[in-house]
């Protein structure tokens, strides 16, 4: 308690992109670990209906009886949604395919955009001490994906290390500042963090440039490689920290967590 990098109530980063395949869930649940490692309790919600961070956090499909469209719609026990990873002191909601159609279904509530944010500060909540909750949104800018900046205290943008990465990246920022504007005022960028970077790459080095000279100081300091490690550490249902102890991907994620860490003031 006394430690003033742990956050009193926990700290909600909503992991978004609306680009597939720029690493938003390979964030989250490596960032989720290396916080972990750090001595932090984190809880994973799984908002993507491909259910993707649920199975590289090792939650089976036949384990998802209770999900993260049972948390937005608040009509069962926090207690039968979250689940224990491997790893003490990290937690996941898990996602299915039900969750698309959450999508629609919250249309018709007049607190839609809410849902998840009043699902995440109920008082059950307290009981797992969490220090972070990291939310893994699906690809696109839907509904969804507003609850997660509605909940969050601050967004983490992955940006893949290729060509025409900054475009949609001002859709993104356009998306917050409206959610900003109506919803949550106090939302902030957590910052921008560059995926599959290949140091050998012209292409690579030229996209962090124009990121940096773009967002300066949003952008981490910290990249994040691109690294086989990495890839694989899913299909092992291991964090990429626990798959390869040492792998050049393990030390980016422990980096990101302490840069993470030091910025909050
Ligand atoms: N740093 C990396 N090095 C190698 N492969 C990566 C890296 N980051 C992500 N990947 C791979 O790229 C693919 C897309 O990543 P993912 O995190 O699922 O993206 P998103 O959640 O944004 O759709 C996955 O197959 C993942 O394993
Ligand atoms: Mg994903």
């Amino acid at each position: 308690m006394s430690d003033p990098t742990r956050p009193q109530s926990p700290k909600i980063i909503a992991v978004a992109n609306q680009k597939g395949g720029v690493g938003k869930t390979t964030t989250t649940i490596n960032l989720a670990a290396a916080l972990v490692e750090l001595g932090m309790r984190v809880l994973v919600v799984d908002l993507d209906p491909q259910g993707n961070a649920s199975t590289g956090l090792g939650v089976e499909p036949d384990q998802r009886d209770r999900t993260t469209y049972d948390l937005i719609m608040g009509d069962v026990d926090l207690a039968e949604i979250i689940q224990l990873c491997h790893t003490e002191g990290l937690y996941v909601t898990p996602a299915t395919i039900d969750l698309s159609s959450a999508d629609i279904e919250m249309v018709a509530n007049e607190k839609r955009s809410f849902l998840l944010h009043d699902a995440l500060r109920q008082h059950a909540i307290d009981g797992y001490a969490l220090d972070y909750i990291l939310i893994d949104c699906p690809p696109s800018l839907s509904l969804l994906t507003v609850n997660a900046m509605v909940a969050a205290d601050s967004v983490l943008v992955p940006l893949q290390s290729e060509f025409f990465a900054l475009e949609g990246l001002s859709q993104l920022m356009l998306t917050v500042r409206e959610v900003r504007q109506t919803a949550n005022p106090t939302l902030r960028i957590e910052g921008v963090v560059l995926t599959m970077y290949d140091q050998r790459n012209n292409l690579s080095r030229q996209v962090e440039q124009d990121a940096r000279d773009n967002l300066q100081d949003l952008v981490f300091e910290t990249v994040i490689p691109r690294n086989v490690r990495i890839s694989e550490a899913p299909s092992y249902a291991l964090s990429v920290l626990d798959y390869d102890t040492n792998s050049k991907g393990s030390q980016a994620y422990r980096a990101l967590a302490v840069e993470l860490l030091s910025k909050r003031s």
